[in-house]
């Protein structure tokens, strides 16, 4: 099973995603956690590049590559060999935040992304999503403080330092994604506390669980 976590800055998918696998484990679901950019030795390079706040002049087209390179090596190494172990992926995340990230807000169209997505990787798509969501107001704040308290590296700051409007088009984005995709997508009101936040994870994941045996997946991962 694959599931993924989006959300802004300062959604605080980071930190949930913890106490989220905890849960799942005790539900008997051998997890494995990961990240993108970075699930790979290889990934960790690419995403020094890609969040370091010295990288001003990076051309949108070559910030989405870096991310494809990144997925590229991140599926092929991790993600399918973890699935094809019978082990539950979560992944902070992923295919979503292209989307949103680089077709939607730095504007390089949504369609260019699924087009690259379905070439190189097949439509290979979570089975659930959990998005996040707050205002980015809200959002930023709280990243900026993680980054003053040194809880977030600020060599890995280059998205934080982009406007509101960047922000407040990414969320657009986000939930226009949720829109189209009801069945993958749940939608967490994050600007709660973190408890509540984390008990509505639980209860959405719990109904997931329950619901039916995931179908798919499988056959999605014998590349
Ligand atoms: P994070 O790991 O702290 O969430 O930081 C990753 C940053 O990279 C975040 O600002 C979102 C951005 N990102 C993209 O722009 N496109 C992508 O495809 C992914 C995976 C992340």
């Amino acid at each position: 099973m694959f599931i993924t976590f989006e959300g802004i800055e300062g959604s605080g998918k980071t930190t949930q995603m913890i106490p989220i696998i905890e849960f799942m484990q005790g539900k008997g679901y051998e997890c494995v956690l990961t990240r993108e950019p970075g699930g790979t030795r290889i990934g960790e390079k690419i995403r020094a590049i890609l969040l370091d706040p010295e990288s001003t002049d990076m051309d949108p087209m070559t910030e989405l590559l870096l991310y494809m390179a990144d997925r590229a090596q991140h599926l092929k190494k991790f993600i399918c060999p973890s699935i094809s172990a019978g082990k539950t992926v979560l992944c902070d995340r992923y295919y979503d935040a292209t989307m949103v990230y680089q077709g939607f807000a730095r504007g390089l169209g949504i369609e260019v992304i699924h087009k690259l997505h379905q070439l190189i990787f097949e439509d290979f798509k979570p089975d659930l999503t959990i998005l996040l969501d707050l205002p980015p107001e809200i959002g930023l704040m709280r990243a900026l403080k993680q980054i003053e308290n040194g809880a977030r590296m600020g060599q890995e700051a280059r998205f934080e330092k982009e406007t509101l409007a960047f922000h407040e088009k990414v969320r657009v984005g986000y939930l226009e994604l949720a829109r189209l995709e009801p069945a993958r997508f749940r939608v967490i009101d994050a600007s709660m506390d973190a408890i509540r936040v984390q008990e509505n994870i639980i209860k959405a994941l719990s109904l997931f669980l329950n619901r039916s045996p995931v179908s798919g997946w499988k056959l999605k991962v014998q590349r």
